[in-house]
């Protein structure tokens, strides 16, 4: 037994590190994009051809939970750790504060750089900046390009607060620590830019770990709000609303960019050696605070809720036939749990790397591609800043504490609204990047196949709903398999399981780390004191002369 339990384990690594380098990796992240703002999830307004094309023969992961907000998700993703056991959980980072990913902690572009990878990171990092020690280029990155905190205008880059009691604004674009004065353009093109430029001049002969941070489809300032190139928003004529079209073409630049990152690769004759995932942050602000259009239709609730809307994330691994030879795992809808702390021990595990034994994430490669029961079983949601938090065991979930009942919706369904008939999908798919390059490496592809989504779309079920809001002593109970768009509470019913779960959530939350402070605001980072940038307040200089 013990000798064959090792021949299988063999078998693993050898179906992991076959190639001469480690895998690139490339993991893209999207901002504030929801469950229904993908076709890959049926939407017939935002089309997204090129991801569809990559989760289509690669896997979907159906069941990918995240943290509510977006540093707390950022969190998890670099570190394989909850957010609350970082001390990073609840209100995102303001660009006046300095709050960070405590510096003790290690990041997955640590673990990838010693692992002999060359290591980048292009876009958004709004896991502390408020001096050097906290950026990328001092926590395993070679280089950022792209911005620090949590939002930008689109075409000027800059992000405009308050403090003081009033609005104050100031440049985001760094190159390394470097404010970037020069950079002209639409930010989505001009992080695809970057990105392709780096895996051009790669050297391939080592593995590359790139990280890409896109600010779509997130709000720009407040005021400014949703923007897109107007011919991209013409283009979008079959979407009813008008926010919604607007938000559809910010998609599509964000899909362009992924075809674009697979034909780079390709032509660089590295995508057969490639993993490639996917991933949003949180649930869209289809209201509240950054509302966008998004949608994460037909769950409910949004962004900064511990509902499924806010959680339950769009994401999939793809990966080149050097790294998981075969075609019979492509094109699987992957039902197991994972979280966004399950990324760094996931990627460890495929690249033959040690896992460390201190991460809240399960190592979780192997079961996805041999399409296995995941080892995660539980999921929380801990939020002690908000007052919320909800916990999931095996098929239920209970959700307590406070929770703005404007966050506490069904949303969506009016975002929906298709004008003529929509664009042909299946041709869509043949016409994209992502196809013509999986093509000439030899992936087989299916339009039909693809075009068939069933197993990806969610639908709510045939429950007879019990309307529930938790408060701070009260929780509401669902069975989140049969009922994922959380319409009946079962609390009444299941008494006892409630307990378990209540009991559970105890455990975890003495696991809390307190965050260092709430959200504030230091005068001392006004941009007036640094040219109008949001720099590193606490590490650069006053300019004396703007003072
Ligand atoms: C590419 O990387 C290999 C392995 O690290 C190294 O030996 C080689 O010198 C590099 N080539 C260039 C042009 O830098
Ligand atoms: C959360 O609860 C604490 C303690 O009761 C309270 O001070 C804080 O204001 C609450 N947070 C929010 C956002 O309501
Ligand atoms: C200050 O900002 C301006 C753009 O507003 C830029 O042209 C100039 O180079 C900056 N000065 C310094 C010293 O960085």
């Amino acid at each position: 037994m013990a000798i064959l339990h090792q021949a299988v384990v063999l078998l693993g690594a050898a179906l992991c590190v076959s190639a001469a380098t480690k895998p690139h990796v490339i993991m893209i992240m999207a901002d504030d994009m929801g469950w229904d703002d993908t076709s890959t999830h049926g939407s017939k307004s935002v089309l997204t051809p090129n991801l569809d094309v990559l989760t289509r023969s690669g896997v979907s992961l159906h069941r990918y939970y995240t943290h509510a907000l977006c540093s707390p998700a950022r969190t998890a993703v670099l570190t394989g750790k909850y957010a609350h056991t970082v001390g990073m959980q609840g209100m995102p980072l303001s660009n006046a504060e300095e709050r960070g990913i405590p510096l003790e902690e290690r990041l997955i572009s640590q673990y990838l750089q010693d692992a002999g990878y060359r290591t980048q990171i292009v876009g958004k990092w709004h896991v502390g900046h408020a001096f050097f020690e906290q950026l990328p280029t001092y926590r395993g990155f070679e280089n950022h390009f792209g911005v620090r905190g949590g939002f930008i205008d689109y075409y000027e880059y800059n992000a405009q607060e308050q403090l003081d009691g009033r609005p104050v604004t100031g440049l985001c674009l760094f190159d390394d620590l470097q404010p970037d004065w020069t950079t002209e353009g639409y930010i989505t093109d001009v992080y695809t830019e970057k990105s392709v430029n780096i895996i051009e001049n790669h050297n391939v002969s080592e593995p590359l770990y790139l990280l890409l941070t896109h600010h779509a489809p997130h709000n720009g300032n407040e005021d400014a709000s949703l923007q897109a190139p107007p011919e991209e928003v013409r283009a979008q004529r079959h979407v009813e609303l008008h926010p919604r079209r607007i938000f559809a073409a910010m998609v599509k630049k964000l899909d362009d960019s992924i075809g674009e990152i697979v034909a780079t690769l390709e032509k660089k004759g590295m995508l057969e050696n490639t993993i490639i995932t996917f991933s949003t942050d949180n649930g869209a602000p289809t209201v509240g605070l950054g509302a966008n259009s998004g949608s994460n239709y037909p769950l409910r609730g949004v962004k900064k809720s511990p509902w499924e809307g806010g959680i339950r994330g769009n994401a999939m691994i793809w990966a080149g036939p050097e790294v998981a030879p075969g075609n019979e795992w492509r094109g699987k809808v992957y039902d197991g749990n994972m979280h966004a702390a399950d990324w760094v021990p996931t990627l460890l595990q495929a690249i033959g790397e040690v896992v460390p034994k201190n991460l809240d994430g399960f190592p979780m490669w192997n079961e996805i591609i041999e399409n296995k029961p995941s080892p995660r079983n539980e999921i929380f949601e801990i939020d002690d800043y908000f007052n919320h938090s909800s916990v999931t065991l095996g098929r239920h979930k209970l959700v307590k504490g406070t929770i703005d009942e404007s966050l506490s919706k069904h949303y969506g369904a009016d975002l929906r609204g298709i004008i003529g008939t929509p664009p042909d999908y299946k041709q869509k798919l043949r016409d994209s990047k992502a196809w013509e390059s999986l093509e000439t490496i030899g992936i087989p592809l299916d339009a039909d196949v693809m075009a068939d989504r069933d197993e990806a779309i969610i639908t709510c079920g045939d429950v007879e709903p019990k309307p529930c809001s938790p408060s701070a002593d009260s929780w509401c109970l669902y069975d989140i398999i049969e009922d994922p768009c959380e319409l009946r509470d079962l609390s009444e019913e299941l008494p006892q399981l409630a307990q378990i779960l209540l009991y559970r959530l105890e455990q975890e939350e003495a696991k809390i780390i307190p965050r260092e402070s709430q959200y504030i605001a230091d005068p001392r980072s006004a941009p007036k004191y640094f040219n109008y940038t949001w720099d590193a307040y606490l590490s650069v200089e006053p300019y004396t002369d703007s003072a």
